[in-house]
């Protein structure tokens, strides 16, 4: 069992649509289940419109969150955490029971010097639990071939103890448009959906080689 969580206090980093993707690609092969830390309900509610089921839940008081992802890994293969577009005690809990933490990046200024603040309360966490959680950033949302995303590349390539996974997730409309069509990428026909599912698929082989 592997409880794998996707967190960021930025808003609209991509952490519910990495969440709900990974969740429905893991379940291909595995037993998988997934929580949503999350207030707005987003991945929860978007994963109970898919035409394959994938066992979910709500939860948002943190002592509760703990002992229902617990009780979880228990259960299932994989356990997948959606955290909250905020730095709260439910980040805390969340980073306090993850075996893997994915810290999605917009390639913009401004998310970059709000990540160094997930990145001081990670570090804090793996402190306490003797380095875990492995942490993987990764870049979601990137447009190609701009100066961002290089700019963004070379800064958080700077710290070893937090690896930047070579994979990038870009921006493409119909990763945005998944959750009207009630479906994932890898569910959608077309080139832009393949590449979509490849983006995807790179981030999360690579990501769990972090699992050892
Ligand atoms: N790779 C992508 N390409 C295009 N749109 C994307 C991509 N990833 C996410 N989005 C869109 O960006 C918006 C925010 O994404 P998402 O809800 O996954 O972010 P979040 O980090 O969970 O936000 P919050 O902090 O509010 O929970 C959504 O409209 C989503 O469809
Ligand atoms: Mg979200």
């Amino acid at each position: 069992m592997s409880i794998i969580s996707i967190v960021n206090q930025k808003g609209g980093c991509g952490k519910s649509t990495t969440a709900v993707h990974l969740a429905y690609w893991l379940a291909q092969n595995k037993n998988v289940t997934l929580i949503d830390a999350d207030a707005q309900q987003s991945s929860s509610s978007w994963l109970a419109r898919l035409p394959k089921e994938i066992p979910n839940a709500a939860i948002l008081d943190p002592e509760a969150l703990f002992d229902a992802i617990e009780e979880a890994s228990n259960q299932y293969d994989v356990v997948v955490v959606d955290g909250p577009g905020s730095l709260s005690e439910i980040t805390k809990t969340i980073l306090d029971i993850s075996d893997l933490t994915l810290v999605p990046c917009q390639p913009s200024g401004l998310d970059l010097s709000s990540s160094s603040k997930i990145l001081q309360v990670i570090r804090q966490r793996q402190k306490v639990r003797g380095g875990q959680p492995h942490v993987g950033l990764f870049l979601s949302r990137a447009v190609k071939g701009t100066v961002l995303l290089k700019e963004a590349q070379q800064a958080l390539s700077q710290d070893q103890r937090f690896p930047l996974i070579n994979s990038i997730v870009y921006q493409r409309q119909c990763i945005s448009d998944a959750p009207i069509q009630e479906a994932t990428v890898f569910d959608l026909a077309g080139s832009a959906a393949k590449a979509a599912q490849q983006d995807y698929e790179n981030l999360f082989m690579e990501a769990l080689s972090y699992l050892g």
